[in-house]
């Protein structure tokens, strides 16, 4: 859906990023993935549910072929704040053992749910863990993991569309925008 079929206009305050400059930049990474991983096989693993749109655009950007698998991981948290106490609601299919495994995730907040994830999937012996993740947050910075893909580092608000959900709705949403407070308070 476009930002015109949000019920009221005072539910998404503004329009971070169009999907335009979404799909303009997520070529851009693609281009450099392709770059340094020239000669190795790339297994992307995405995140449920939020990353679902970041791979779509970002794997058919990708000029090679790429197996994607999926995980889905449920973080405990108060609201809008996620705890670090990680369960896996569906696991890979993948044997990761020697694969060069690329994450592939919606948004960075703390980073406690993908430092959790990092370690989970380097216990399996892969021969690389890396991630790529569309946005990032101030607080994912102090983070002990390093995140080798960025595409955009956006300030702490709520945000909502392409893939990114307040309460499963705004996934369809085909931009990013920030979710007025009055809607999750
Ligand atoms: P972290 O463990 O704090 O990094 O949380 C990461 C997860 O929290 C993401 O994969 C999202 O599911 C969710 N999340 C964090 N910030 C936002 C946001 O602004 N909008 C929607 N979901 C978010």
């Amino acid at each position: 859906m476009e930002r015109e079929h949000v019920e009221s206009d005072l539910d998404l305050e503004q329009t971070l990023f169009t999907e335009e400059q979404i799909v303009d930049r997520l070529r851009e990474m693609a281009a450099e993935i392709d770059a340094d991983y020239e000669g190795r096989d790339i297994l992307l693993v995405g995140v449920l549910k939020g990353a679902v749109m970041v791979m779509a655009d970002l794997a058919r950007a990708l000029p090679r072929h790429v197996e994607m698998d999926w995980m889905a991981v449920s973080s405990y948290g108060s609201g809008t704040k996620s705890s670090g106490v990680v369960r896996i609601l569906k696991d890979l299919d993948t044997d990761i053992a020697g694969r060069h495994v690329l994450i592939v995730e919606d948004i960075i907040d703390t980073g406690l749910t993908l430092s959790w994830l990092v370690a989970n999937l380097r216990s399996r012996h892969p021969a690389s863990v890396e991630i790529a993740t569309l946005l990032r947050k101030p607080d994912a910075l102090q983070m002990e993991v390093d995140v080798k893909y960025v595409g955009f580092d956006i300030p702490n608000a709520f945000v909502v569309g392409y893939g990114l959900d307040f309460s499963e709705k705004y996934r369809n949403l085909r931009c990013i925008g920030t979710l007025a407070e009055h809607v999750y308070r």
